[in-house]
């Protein structure tokens, strides 16, 4: 695989897209997606608990592959491997951030919304791309017509993506996984509703079972 090829970290039909206000909440909410199945999650740099939690998750729940997601520029890129993320995630992504993304050490999955992005990216070397905003931008029917013409280009779909509408994505041949917030939600999280995040955590484990 080259280095900007997630697809061994893909352990699961669905990435919890986290945004955490409270470090101290990071290994118990690993520990509850991991009791319901869920093995990957993507810790967004959205709060500045986030690199916290990427470290704490790292160091004490090693089964749980973790990926460090909203990187809006380099210096996020760096400060993501520093905190020893597994993988990185963009929502959309800029010509400066694409070469940081392709000399990071770890694999990366770009943003992308339209055709044209789509096809740079995977000529830069990028073959999984995260399609975001997901509902917004055309949901699975973009995913579908896509399929076609850039064969060679996978997707995890995120944005507006919950468990009523995953199952759709997820039977589509270019769709590697989906992203999504429902399964932990940042009020979830707030409300230490993890038995809650476990239940929806292995309800996704299900949507591909
Ligand atoms: C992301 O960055 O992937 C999104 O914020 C997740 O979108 P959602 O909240 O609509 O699931």
């Amino acid at each position: 695989m080259s280095l900007s090829d997630p697809t061994p970290l893909i352990v699961s039909p669905v990435i919890p897209v986290i945004t955490i206000e409270n470090a101290r909440d990071a290994v118990r909410l690993a520990r509850a997606l991991l009791a319901g199945g869920l093995r990957i999650v993507e810790i967004t740099l959205r709060t500045p608990a986030a690199l916290d939690a990427i470290r704490a998750v790292v160091a004490e729940v090693p089964d749980l592959i973790v990926g460090a997601g909203t990187l809006l520029k380099p210096h996020d890129v760096t400060r993501a491997v520093d905190a020893g993320a597994h993988f990185l995630v963009t929502p959309g992504t800029p010509a400066g951030l694409a070469p940081a993304l392709s000399e990071a050490p770890i694999p990366a999955m770009p943003g992308c919304a339209t055709v044209s992005e789509s096809m740079t990216l995977a000529a830069l070397g990028f073959p999984v791309l995260k399609f975001f905003p997901a509902e917004q931008s055309g949901g699975a029917r973009w995913l579908k017509s896509v399929a076609e013409p850039l064969p060679h280009i996978r997707f995890c779909p995120t944005g507006g993506i919950n468990g009523g509408n995953a199952a759709d994505y997820l039977a589509l041949r270019n769709v590697v996984a989906v992203g999504g917030s429902w399964v932990a939600s940042a009020q979830a999280i707030a409300a230490g509703d993890f038995s809650g995040i476990t239940a929806r955590a292995a309800a996704a484990v299900a949507l591909r079972a």
